[in-house]
């Protein structure tokens, strides 16, 4: 019995993965989605990174409750789509958490033809720090998926630079 339910759970979870990666595949092997690759966006996670996660949780939870999973994936890996590194560029920095949701979509659609779920699920996942919050309930996911990735992200990176500073110093 437990053999079977442990049997059918990973099934259940392996179909899942394929399904998530057959959704994102195209958005994938886009070039401007690959060059997210190369910014820092927490610690020593790039913003591909990122953004593969916050896709992968939210497609999972949306795919839990029976909500559109195709979309919250789609709109979550392309959430945080702009190409500037926030820490040099600075006249960007000063405006970032407002504007870059509204650069994130206008490259999104250079990428992709996006429906309107995935629009404003990009649009609005900064809500809570912007002020009009998402109009489906896939962006809900989305932006709480957002925050505990990018708090995750924050913690695993402390740790592994402590991690390095006490590997360093027992090397000195
Ligand atoms: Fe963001
Ligand atoms: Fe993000």
């Amino acid at each position: 019995m437990a053999f079977s339910l442990l049997h059918r759970f990973r099934k259940y979870r392996a179909d899942a993965v394929a399904e998530f990666y057959q959704h994102i595949r195209p958005l994938l092997e886009h070039p401007q989605v690959q060059e997210m690759g190369n910014y820092i966006q927490h610690n020593c996670y790039t913003r591909l990174n990122h953004c593969i996660d916050v896709a992968y949780f939210s497609f999972f939870i949306a795919k839990l409750l029976r909500w559109d999973s195709k979309s919250a994936a789609r709109g979550g890996l392309l959430h945080d789509l702009f190409l500037y590194d926030r820490k040099i560029d600075k006249e960007e920095a000063h405006h970032h958490l407002r504007r870059h949701p509204i650069t994130a979509l206008e490259n999104a659609r250079k990428v992709c033809t996006l429906n309107k779920v995935e629009e404003n699920i990009i649009r609005r996942h900064m809500w809570l720090i912007t002020l009009v919050p998402p109009r489906y309930k896939e962006g809900y996911i989305v932006t709480f998926v957002d925050k505990y990735c990018a708090v995750r992200e924050a913690i695993i990176g402390q740790r592994n630079r402590r991690a390095l500073a006490l590997a360093e110093g027992a090397a000195a």
